[in-house]
């Protein structure tokens, strides 16, 4: 199994028509405890994790005020500020009262409260990507996306992306500010979002599929893609990886991990080569997958 190659063979997208960032970045929800919440199990490896991933040629960081809450994005800036090369892409509009608790809150002005609090942690002085969490169904949409225009016109925020959003509220965004990135849900084995995906491809929106590895479910020994992932010399989870890379130019993967042996095997994803046959035959595994996954479902 191969863990050389740096994130430099992922190619490269333009947040926004502006920021060049390699494709292949890096989640940094898992830098947080149990249930995404308080301090990491072992904060030195957290922060090593960290400090390699400019070795790796990864510069661009996914975050969010909720992680912890607070704590991953402090542990960025501790150890990253002032981010030179590095595009740090936070989020608001969700908040924490315990473990495994994610309660959605859009009104203008806590979404305001959100990015001020996260300029400060960071120790930015205007956010590259800000993105809304997700869209709070208890407030006007329109109400959530004004403020954000407001913020991104005072200098705030550069640019502005979505979270777990359908192709009609991008329309609806698209009203207030230009929407640079949208991140949802997405992997091999999970293709509810793929509307979307076309729709970002259509319109050169980077998309940023969170989950690529489906919490490690994909890199596991024994997964569908092992055999395959063995004449190839790589692992499955390097498979997933490269094969949302290939999936769409506009496709910006952050794979999260706590482990620097995780983080250097997941970034030699960018260096496995699939040919247009391998590319067909995984994602032949994943629509099998997620078709299995829907039938199961509509049993329960
Ligand atoms: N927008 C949203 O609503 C939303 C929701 C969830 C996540 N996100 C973002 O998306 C990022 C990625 O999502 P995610 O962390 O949920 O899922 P993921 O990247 O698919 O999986 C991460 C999990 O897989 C394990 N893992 C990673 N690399 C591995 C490897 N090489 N071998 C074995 N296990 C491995 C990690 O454990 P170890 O720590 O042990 O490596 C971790 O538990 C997050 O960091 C966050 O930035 C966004």
């Amino acid at each position: 199994m191969s863990n050389t190659g740096d994130a430099r063979h992922s190619g490269q997208f333009r947040i926004g028509g502006e920021i060049n960032v390699h494709r292949l970045g890096f989640g940094a929800m898992r830098l947080t405890g149990k249930g995404i919440w308080g301090e990491p199990a072992n904060v030195e490896e957290a922060r090593r994790v960290l400090r390699r991933l400019r070795d790796l040629a990864i510069d661009f960081i996914d975050t969010a005020d909720s992680y912890g809450p607070e704590v991953s994005e402090r542990l960025i800036a501790e150890e990253l500020a002032p981010y030179s090369g590095l595009t740090i892409a936070t989020k608001g509009g969700l908040t924490r009262p315990g473990p495994d608790q994610w309660v959605v809150k859009g009104e203008p002005t806590y979404l305001r409260d959100c990015v001020e609090k996260s300029l400060s942690r960071l120790r930015l002085k205007r956010i590259d990507l800000w993105q809304l969490h997700r869209i709070d169904p208890k407030v006007p949409r329109d109400e959530q996306f004004s403020v954000i225009a407001d913020m991104q016109r005072e200098g705030l925020i550069r640019f502005v992306g979505l979270s777990e959003v359908k192709v009609e509220d991008i329309e609806a965004a698209q009203k207030h500010f230009k929407v640079a990135t949208v991140q949802n849900l997405y992997n091999l084995a999970n293709r509810q979002s793929e509307a979307v995906l076309d729709y970002c491809e259509r319109q050169g929106i980077g998309f940023i599929p969170w989950y690529p590895l489906a919490a490690g479910q994909l890199s596991a020994p024994g997964s569908a893609l092992s055999s395959m992932a063995e004449r190839l010399g790589a692992t499955p989870g390097q498979l997933a990886l490269a094969w949302v890379l290939k999936r769409s130019r506009v496709m910006l993967p952050i794979p999260g991990t706590s482990s620097v042996q995780h983080l250097e095997e997941n970034t030699a994803a960018a260096a496995v080569e699939l040919s247009d046959q391998d590319f067909s035959e995984l994602d032949r595994i994943g629509k099998q997958a997620w078709a299995e996954a829907q039938a199961q479902a509509a049993k329960q």
